[in-house]
């Protein structure tokens, strides 16, 4: 399994927002879901995608999508803007989960059966680092990652960066997604 997990720093955890951008930045939850769970044709079967939600009123909550298990979501910012705040709103969707947790909480879950990576702009390695079996890389939003909490991930795992152009959360994810493809089903 593949996994990746947004840290947002100020991602709304109300659904009572107007729009995504205006959510604290939930806009990049999506963009981020989109890279994560989607082909052109339909969802990834071995994705799982975690955003970690910091912004008010009840932080934090963890929004787990697990792409498999999606129904009635299409890749529009439209459909997912009501998708998460309905979900937000403690409606349900399916593929989808919402529970109070921390980032230090999942990445403890996760590490006794996962490689964790967390992406950070540096020297490039990702060539050099092994992705196979099951995998969880951390982004950061558009602040990037806290130092502290980078600092707890890179307990847990390793850094893996894509160069010195910082690239969008989104992106990055993308970059990540076609590797893995190129990796496991050679073209
Ligand atoms: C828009 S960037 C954050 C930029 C922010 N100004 C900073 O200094 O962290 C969002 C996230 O994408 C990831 N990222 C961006 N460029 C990267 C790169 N070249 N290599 C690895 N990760 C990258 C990091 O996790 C970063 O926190």
């Amino acid at each position: 399994m593949k996994e990746f997990l947004l840290f947002s720093r100020t991602g709304y955890t109300t659904g009572n927002f107007k729009s995504l951008m205006e959510a604290g930045r939930l806009d990049i939850v999506y963009q981020c879901i989109l890279t994560s769970a989607f082909r052109a044709h339909g969802h990834r079967s071995d994705v799982v995608f975690h955003a970690i939600l910091n912004g008010s009123p009840n932080p934090p909550l963890h929004l787990q999508i697990n792409a498999d298990g999606l129904r009635n979501a299409r890749v529009d910012e439209s459909s997912w803007a009501e998708i998460l705040r309905d979900v937000l709103n403690g409606g349900e969707h399916a593929g989808i989960s919402l529970e109070k947790a921390s980032l230090q909480e999942v990445i403890k879950e996760k590490a006794a059966d996962y490689k964790i990576f967390a992406l950070v702009e540096g020297k490039r390695n990702v060539q050099d680092l092994d992705l196979s079996g099951n995998a969880l890389f951390v982004v950061g939003d558009n602040s990037g990652l806290p130092r502290k909490d980078e600092g707890f991930v890179l307990r847990y795992g390793k850094r893996l960066s894509l160069g010195r152009f910082s690239y969008l959360a989104a992106s990055c994810i993308d970059v990540i997604n076609y590797e893995l493809d190129l990796r496991e089903t050679p073209q």
